[in-house]
C-alpha cells in the first residue's frame, strides 16, 4: 500500500508492476519536444497519457491540474512540477493549482491563516518566479476551503465511495479522524471539477505528480467512471516522477533543512550545501580513477539530471567520464556549486519581483 502522507521508499519497477501504472519511457517518441524530465527518465510513468499526446497533436482542449499542501517551504523536488506546468503552458493547456489547504488542516493540523500566508509567499510567488503566468487567462490557482464548487461536488462524489474501499486504499481505520478521511474526497474533486460545465465540460485532465499520488489518482478514476453517465467525465491521465534524493543520501525533506535546498534559500547558503553533497565517488582518488565513480548513485549528478544541465550530450558525457573514470567528484562539484550559484542568484531577484505580483493572485476572477 502506498500512503500519500508517510511513505518515502519507493521500488519504481514494482510500483509500475503492482498498481498497473504503465512505462512512460515507452511512449515518449509520440511526443515531438518531450520535456527534459520526460527525456532522463525521471517521469517513469503514466496513466493513460495517450489522451494527452492526443489532445496536445491535435491542438484539443486540455487541462493540466496539480496541487500542493502547503505544508512547509519548497524545495528543489518540489521544482520538479512546476518546471511541467511552465512546459504545459507551451501548449496553451489550461492551467489549474489547488493549494490544499483542506488537506494540511486535516493531515498536518496547519490552520487556514497560516496555508493562505504560506501559498502567497511561497508557493505562489515561487510558481511566478519559475515561469508559470497567472496573468494569463486559462492560469488559475485557488484555496480549496475557498472554492464551494469543488467542496460540493466533493460531497456528491463522496455517496460513491465507502469506508471499506478508502480503507483498502489508505489503510484507514477506526481512530483515523473524520477530516482526514475527506480530504481525499477534496484533492478527487479538485482533479474532476474541472470537467464541469462550469470549466467547459468534459476534456483531458492531466495530473502531473510524485507517486506518492498514486492512490488519488486511481481513487479519482474510479470515481470518473462511477460517475461517468451524470457528467461526462473522462477518466483523467497522470504522469509519475521519480523523487529527487536528500543531500546526504537519505530522504529530502522540508522538515530536514540539510538534505534539501530550498527555493528561498540565498545563493551563499545553496552552494554550501551543494559542498557537502554526497557523491557516488569512491574512497580514494586512485581508485576512481581505476573503477571508475558511480553516477546512479550520486546526489550531484541528480541536481545536474533534474536542474542544472539542459543539454542531454553534456549530461551524458559527465555520466561516461564519471564510469571511467577520467571525471573526478572535484570537478563535479565545483561545476555543480557555479551552476548553483548562478540559478540562486537570478531566482532570488525573481523570487522578489514574483512576491508583489503574488499577493494579488489568489483575488484574481
Ligand atoms: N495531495 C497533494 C500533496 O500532498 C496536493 C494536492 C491537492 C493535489 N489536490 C491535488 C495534487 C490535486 C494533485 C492533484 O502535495
Ligand atoms: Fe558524481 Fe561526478 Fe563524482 Fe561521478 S565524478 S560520482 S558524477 S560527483
Amino acid at each position: 500500500m502506498i500512503d500519500p502522507w508517510e511513505s518515502t521508499d519507493f521500488d519504481y519497477e514494482k510500483v509500475i508492476e503492482q498498481f498497473g501504472i504503465k512505462s512512460f519511457p515507452d511512449l515518449i517518441k509520440e511526443l515531438d519536444n518531450p520535456h527534459k524530465l520526460m527525456r532522463r527518465g525521471v517521469i517513469f510513468g503514466h496513466r493513460d497519457f495517450t489522451n494527452i499526446i492526443h489532445a496536445i497533436k491535435n491542438k484539443k482542449r486540455f487541462t493540466v491540474l496539480t496541487g500542493m499542501m502547503p505544508s512547509g517551504n519548497m524545495h528543489i523536488g518540489h521544482k520538479m512540477i512546476v518546471d511541467q506546468i511552465v512546459w504545459y503552458q507551451k501548449y496553451d493547456a489550461n492551467i489549474r493549482i489547488p493549494i490544499a489547504d483542506l488537506e494540511a488542516y486535516s493531515a498536518r493540523g496547519i490552520s487556514f491563516e497560516e496555508s493562505k500566508k504560506l501559498a502567497i509567499q511561497e508557493y505562489i510567488t515561487n510558481y511566478i518566479a519559475l515561469g508559470v503566468d497567472f496573468e494569463k487567462e486559462n492560469v488559475t490557482t485557488y484555496l480549496q476551503s475557498k472554492e464551494s464548487i469543488v467542496k460540493d461536488l466533493a460531497f456528491i462524489l463522496s455517496k460513491k465511495v465507502n469506508f471499506n474501499e478508502m480503507k483498502a486504499i489508505y489503510g484507514f481505520g477506526g481512530s483515523t479522524n473524520m477530516a482526514h478521511m475527506q480530504a481525499p474526497l477534496i484533492q478527487v474533486s479538485d482533479i474532476l471539477h474541472t470537467e464541469l460545465n462550469e470549466f467547459a465540460g468534459p476534456k483531458p485532465v492531466i495530473v502531473p505528480v510524485g507517486v506518492d499520488q498514486d492512490p488519488h489518482i486511481r481513487l479519482t478514476r474510479d470515481l470518473a467512471y462511477k460517475f461517468k453517465s451524470q457528467y461526462g467525465f473522462i477518466s483523467p491521465s497522470s504522469t509519475y516522477h521519480r523523487f529527487m534524493t536528500g543531500l546526504n543520501g537519505g530522504k529530502m525533506s522540508s522538515s530536514k533543512p540539510k538534505t534539501a535546498i530550498f527555493l528561498s534559500d540565498s545563493s551563499e547558503i545553496a552552494e554550501q550545501k551543494v559542498k557537502t553533497t554526497k557523491t557516488g565517488g569512491r574512497e580514494s582518488l586512485k581508485e576512481q580513477k581505476e573503477l571508475g565513480g558511480d553516477p546512479n548513485n550520486c546526489v550531484i549528478y541528480e541536481l545536474f539530471l533534474y536542474h542544472l544541465i539542459d543539454s542531454d550530450d553534456e549530461l551524458n558525457e559527465i555520466y561516461i567520464n564519471c564510469k571511467n573514470g577520467t571525471c573526478l567528484c572535484g570537478y563535479c562539484k565545483n561545476k555543480a556549486s557555479e551552476l548553483t550559484v548562478k540559478f540562486f542568484e537570478k531566482f532570488s531577484e525573481k523570487r522578489e519581483e514574483a512576491s508583489e505580483i503574488a499577493k494579488n493572485v489568489l483575488n484574481k476572477d
